[in-house]
């Protein structure tokens, strides 16, 4: 079955930055313990130049300069959240992670986006936690591990959009885009026991069931929700057989290209990418 709404050309950027200096040396969530310098930073060279080339089929891509010292730079998808025009720079929890912060504006500056930022108090993770619906307009956000709860007001305001705030309960599933992820036609991929009860309510209440794809631990646990998706395109680290099944019967082409060295560091193909065409439409402005 072939979904006419995927059929549209898409013409989506995403913003990547080279593993030059990638590598785990510090803990700051469950992936990473256990894992320090047992990287191997040639396999994650190949891992992540395969992704680049596989979305580079389909979509654009803007590089961001590599730097020393911030090893995960390379997870664009924390740098902030786009839409529009404007982006809501991010504001990292951990210490070890607050020096990219400059990198990024820099790469959203150079890119010509007026920066925003949020109150220096609240912790924020970008599109690690801040996720655009695919048809709706709306920003579905998660709070509880990285980002605080209150940025959903202010996202709210700063981007003139509805928010969606889920709360997330295992720490294994930290930022939103690793167990959530958004497609286009309205469907909806994700890994229930990530998100609390009032949170899986939300989420049933807003996504039709038919649109709604639910993805088992196994498959959560291999990241296959941290999907990149444009138009009918999907890539991720690895699926099951009955995940491709059910993706190809909503019209999707399912792309698996194994991202092991960087789910070390608990990423995988969305946290590696940022997209930064975010069409902005107008409408009134809520939390729900
Ligand atoms: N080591 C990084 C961290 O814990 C991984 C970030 C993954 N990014 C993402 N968008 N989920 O912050």
């Amino acid at each position: 079955m072939t979904n006419y709404l995927l059929d549209h050309t898409v013409d989506d950027t995403f913003l990547m930055c080279a593993p030059d200096h990638f590598e785990v040396s510090y803990v700051i969530n469950p992936w990473m313990a256990g894992n320090i310098a047992h990287g191997n930073r040639s396999l994650a060279m190949q891992q992540w130049l395969a992704l680049v080339e596989a979305i580079g089929q389909v979509a654009k891509i803007k590089m961001m300069p590599a730097m020393p010292g911030v090893p995960d730079l390379v997870f664009t998808a924390n740098a902030g959240v786009v839409l529009g025009n404007k982006v809501v720079l991010s504001r990292f929890r951990h210490v070890e992670r607050q020096a990219e912060e400059v990198y990024f504006e820099a790469a959203f500056t150079a890119h010509g986006f007026e920066v925003l930022t949020l109150p220096p108090e609240l912790p924020f993770e970008g599109a690690g936690d801040a996720l655009m619906d695919r048809s709706e307009n709306l920003l579905w956000f998660g709070h509880g591990h990285r980002s605080d709860v209150a940025c959903a007001t202010r996202l709210s305001e700063l981007l003139e959009i509805e928010v969606q705030p889920l709360k997330l309960v295992d720490a294994r599933f930290y930022h939103l885009d690793t167990c959530f992820c958004p497609l286009a036609g309205g469907y909806v991929m994700y890994f229930p026991e990530a998100f609390d009860a009032a949170s899986q309510a939300h989420i049933a209440a807003r996504v039709p069931a038919d649109k709604r794809i639910i993805v088992g631990s196994e498959d959560a646990l291999h990241f296959a929700c941290n999907t990149v998706n444009s138009g009918r395109h999907i890539f991720l680290n690895q699926a099951s057989d009955t995940l491709v099944t059910q993706l190809q019967a909503h019209g999707f082409v399912v792309h698996q290209t194994a991202l092991t060295e960087f789910l070390k560091a608990g990423g995988a193909a969305k946290c590696l990418t940022l997209k930064l065409n975010e069409p902005q439409q107008t409408v009134s402005p809520q939390v729900s």
